[in-house]
């Protein structure tokens, strides 16, 4: 049995050598995903931004920053947590990433969460929240329907929970959401 450490190597330079869709041939990095894979929670984005792209971590710019506060508000750094996108590469002016393109990287994504084994899998936004609900009886809800409310998700190793979070992107052009995040990220780190 290979341990995490092994495993998360090895899916890693999957992802160098990764020619599955067209995004990968354009970007200046793959952005796999970074902090702790012993986590009980991960959560992710749509896809790595301008910012990602050039530094191949998630979320190291503005959305980063404020992803960074929530955490901390609640005594959480981003090395304590697991930090990922649906997709690896910067999609061409940040555009939102297509179904191809999802479905082509879904399988790293998936591999990823089977090593983490985490208890709580938070999507942030309409994008990861589409991935997650399709495998759902509540496929066409949106993140303003449903955020901040636990779903159980069988994940591939068992049931988890599905949390779902407004991005925090979304909290930088509508500062109203800004309470409404800091909220729901409070009750579900009661959940870890
Ligand atoms: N937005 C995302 O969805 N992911 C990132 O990594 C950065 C910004």
């Amino acid at each position: 049995m290979q341990n995490k450490e092994d495993s998360i190597q090895k899916l890693r330079k999957k992802l160098d050598s990764c020619n599955k869709c067209q995004l990968s041939n354009q970007v200046k990095n793959k952005v796999f995903g970074e902090g702790n894979y012993n986590s009980p929670l991960i959560l992710v984005g749509e896809a790595p931004g301008k910012n990602e792209d050039e530094q191949g971590k998630p979320f190291v710019g503005s959305a980063g920053k404020l992803l960074e506060k929530l955490l901390h508000n609640n005594r959480l750094s981003r090395k304590q947590v697991f930090i990922t996108n649906i997709v690896k590469c910067r999609p061409p002016k940040n555009r939102k990433p297509n179904q191809i393109e999802v479905e082509a990287c879904s399988c790293m994504l998936e591999k990823l969460i089977k090593i983490i084994e985490p208890k709580i899998i938070a999507p942030m936004g309409n994008s990861a929240l589409e991935y997650f609900l399709k495998k759902t009886d509540l496929k066409n809800k949106v993140i303003g329907e449903i955020h901040g409310k636990p779903i159980i998700y069988e994940a591939s190793f068992g049931k988890i929970i599905l949390f779902p979070l407004y991005h925090p992107a979304a909290a930088i052009y509508n500062r109203k959401l800004l309470p409404i995040i800091e909220e729901d990220f409070k009750k579900m780190i009661k959940k870890l």
